[in-house]
């Protein structure tokens, strides 16, 4: 009869994100716990992504205010899910999908949705009195994931000309999550200093996942930098931390003319395949993520045939966290590892599903942030729960980042000697 894990309210309301947007913060209440979640905000966005409502309304934040959103939180969604058991998420996540009656969730919202997606998981934790990585992974959650730290940032992400969105470490060297986040933070600071002698000391201002974002053109004078970084450093590139990549090419492509254009550049996608297996010849990159536009799953395997036993050839556009996207890229084999977003897809229990059938095809998935990032820490979580191995959420800067990584440490530190730190091993041909 007093099922503690039964909802007694949802509310929705506003805060604002790591851009100063307006995005959808969420809380749910059971009689024996709480949860609160937020929506992040993507700029590079899949076009097949799930719906962020906006009022549109030019008079307030530009167009960009979520009050249709959280109106439909509190006059549709609440009375729905009032009087359910927090417990059924699935039920749950498909009774709102069934609600908006869309299939992008554009009438409630991708971003109303997917925040009380999360504070339903949230607060059915902590009615249980469970961390959220427990609660969702059970007693196999414990390995911390190798974080890819974007430590330059371009693209649609930074004012500066570098076309490839995220030059991004990985200090697999490390044997605990700790202390792979103190290589990866000496690595930054050695970049900023490096840059500022390179530069000058405007080189060294951030973008919007806290990485620097220098003046430069080339991929390849980034990697050159960051191969600098890691040994001024005292790191060994390549064994103790190594790089990886989001072109986000759907921003670089021209559908019209069917070319890519990079630092001023024109590539067809064959030029730019073969570009990609130089870099990845000439530096120690181990992942490329979206190197082609987010409809040429041909391209995509392509790439993961010539390259897939020495990388991961990373989906995000091109899967935007969408089961039967995913699908479709596992049986042509497009690549070997997708991005995972909650929020791209809509709901906590479709984005597990990604990440399960992902490792049921023996493809890693990547737990991620968005460019648009709140205090919500939820996404450390899931990669622990997950037991994923990878996550990617920015630079040791800013709070929205940072936010991830401390409660990734905080994690770690509660797993104790349960907790594993993979290292190399999440990467292909470097099976330890
Ligand atoms: P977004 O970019 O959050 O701006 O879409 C992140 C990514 O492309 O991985
Ligand atoms: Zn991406």
């Amino acid at each position: 009869m007093d099922n503690p894990f039964t909802i007694e309210s949802v509310r929705g309301m506003m805060a604002i994100d790591s851009r100063g947007r307006p995005t959808v913060k969420a809380s749910v209440r059971t009689r024996g716990g709480l949860g609160t979640a937020l929506a992040p905000s993507g700029a590079s966005r899949g076009k097949y992504e799930a719906w962020e409502l906006r009022d549109r309304d030019p008079a307030r934040f530009r167009g960009l205010g979520v009050n249709k959103a959280i109106t439909n939180i509190n006059s549709e969604i609440a009375p729905r899910l009032v009087g359910m058991d927090s417990r059924r998420q699935v039920l749950i996540d498909a009774t709102m999908r069934k609600l908006d009656g869309t299939p992008n969730l554009a009438r409630l919202g991708g971003n109303a949705i997917v925040a009380v997606s999360l504070a339903v998981a949230k607060a059915a934790a902590s009615t249980a009195g469970m961390e959220l990585y427990r609660y969702l992974g059970g007693p196999s959650a414990r390995t911390l994931p190798v974080p890819l730290m974007n430590i330059i940032n371009g693209g649609v992400h930074a004012g500066n000309e570098l076309d490839f969105q995220e030059f991004m470490v990985a200090p697999v060297g490390a044997d605990s999550f700790r202390e792979a986040l103190r290589m990866a933070v000496e690595v930054y600071w050695s970049l900023k200093d490096l840059l500022k002698e390179k530069y000058g000391a405007l080189a060294v201002n951030v973008g919007d996942e806290g990485g620097f974002a220098p003046p430069m053109r080339r991929p390849e004078e980034a990697l050159g930098t960051l191969v600098e970084a890691v040994r001024r450093t005292g790191y060994e590139p390549g064994s103790d931390l190594v790089f990886a990549l989001d072109v986000a090419a759907s921003q670089l492509y021209d559908g019209d003319r069917g070319v890519y254009r990079v630092a001023g550049e024109e590539y067809t996608k064959y030029e730019l395949l073969d570009y990609y297996v130089g870099l990845v010849d000439q530096y120690p990159v181990v992942s490329i993520e979206d190197p082609f536009h987010e409809d040429d799953y041909e391209a995509f395997k392509e790439l993961t045939e010539r390259l897939g036993r020495r990388i991961l050839v990373v989906g995000d556009d091109l899967y935007v966290t969408n089961p039967e996207r995913l699908r479709r890229g596992i049986e042509l084999g497009a690549s070997n590892a997708v991005l995972v977003k909650v929020n791209q897809v809509g709901t906590l229990s479709d984005a597990l599903r990604v990440v399960e059938e992902a490792h049921r095809s023996s493809m890693r998935a990547i737990i991620s942030h968005r460019s648009g990032e709140t205090e919500d820490t939820s996404i450390a979580d899931i990669a622990v729960a997950t037991n994923s191995g990878l996550i990617k959420t920015g630079a040791p800067a800013r709070g929205e980042r940072t936010a991830k990584y401390n409660r990734l440490l905080e994690i770690e530190d509660e797993l104790a000697g349960e907790a594993r730190y993979p290292g190399e091993e999440v990467f292909p041909g470097r099976v330890s």
